[in-house]
């Protein structure tokens, strides 16, 4: 069985007092979860502080990035995979919309954050997902088809374990315009035959998909109850401890 997870990305919000008082206020109403891994991603800088202050708790923390770089060097502004873990994070998103979109990375470029996420021994979450007028224009498939290809390239079989893949239609992100279940649920299964194509059957049945974009208290059960949905990347909703721990405790 596939242990679903649900992750919080809080993007550029919060400073550290405010990231280590939501994560006090998560702990004990999400201490009980033991159905889902629980993750959040607080920005760099807050890193350190939140992990310290979840020492014994079954909160993970992930970095919402990281570089392109293992070795150490002149990469001014960049924060290593190694850098990540040594702050406490176990996890590290790569390839969110907003860096592919905003910061203009490519398959490529996600493709070798992965692997210094993975060569640091993080478990990295990596996001795809096509935008409104890819859907329209009949494009989704094959966009998200090229950015797992393109991502998971050079990856061998013993780092499938920690890969997790996020598919987050861009349309989604941010607009309270949530993918329908039947929506998530028939991209889910694309991403999960191209990874078994590209990999074997037996690692993509072992494949965690989480579904991202306006996933709110209300609409996470729905989504969870589709076969390939195996949890959820939040962004707006990940903000409130309280609201974070209704998705956590979605209804089984
Ligand atoms: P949202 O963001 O939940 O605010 O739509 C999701 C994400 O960007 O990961």
């Amino acid at each position: 069985m596939r242990k679903p997870v649900i992750a919080g990305n809080w993007k550029m919000y919060k400073l550290i007092a405010d990231s280590v008082a939501t994560v006090l206020a998560l702990k004990p109403l999400v201490a009980n979860a033991n159905h889902c891994e629980v993750v959040v991603a607080p920005v760099f800088t807050a890193i350190k502080t939140v992990t310290d202050r979840l020492e014994g708790s079954n909160i993970h923390v992930a970095g919402q990035d990281c570089s392109t770089e293992s070795k150490h060097g002149a990469h001014t502004g960049e924060v290593a995979a190694d850098m990540l873990r040594d702050a406490g994070a176990s996890h590290v998103i790569v390839g969110h919309s907003e860096r592919r979109h905003l910061y203009h990375e490519s398959d490529s470029f996600v493709n070798r954050k992965a692997q210094a996420g993975l060569a640091a021994g993080l478990t990295v979450i990596m996001c795809v997902g096509e935008t409104l007028e890819q859907r329209e224009g009949g494009m989704a498939e094959r966009v998200v088809r090229g950015q797992l290809e393109g991502g998971l390239r050079d990856l061998t079989a013993s780092d499938l374990d920690r890969i997790i893949i996020a598919y987050e239609p861009v349309w989604a992100i941010g607009t309270g315009r949530t993918a329908t279940p039947e929506q998530a649920q028939e991209m889910h299964a694309f991403v999960r035959r191209v990874f078994a194509g590209r990999f074997s059957q037996e690692a993509a049945s072992r494949l965690r998909i989480l579904y991202g974009g306006s996933v709110k208290p209300d609409n996470i059960a729905g989504l969870m109850k589709q076969a390939d949905v195996d949890g959820a990347l939040v962004g707006g909703a990940s903000l409130d401890a309280e609201t974070f721990a209704r998705i956590v405790h979605y209804d089984r």
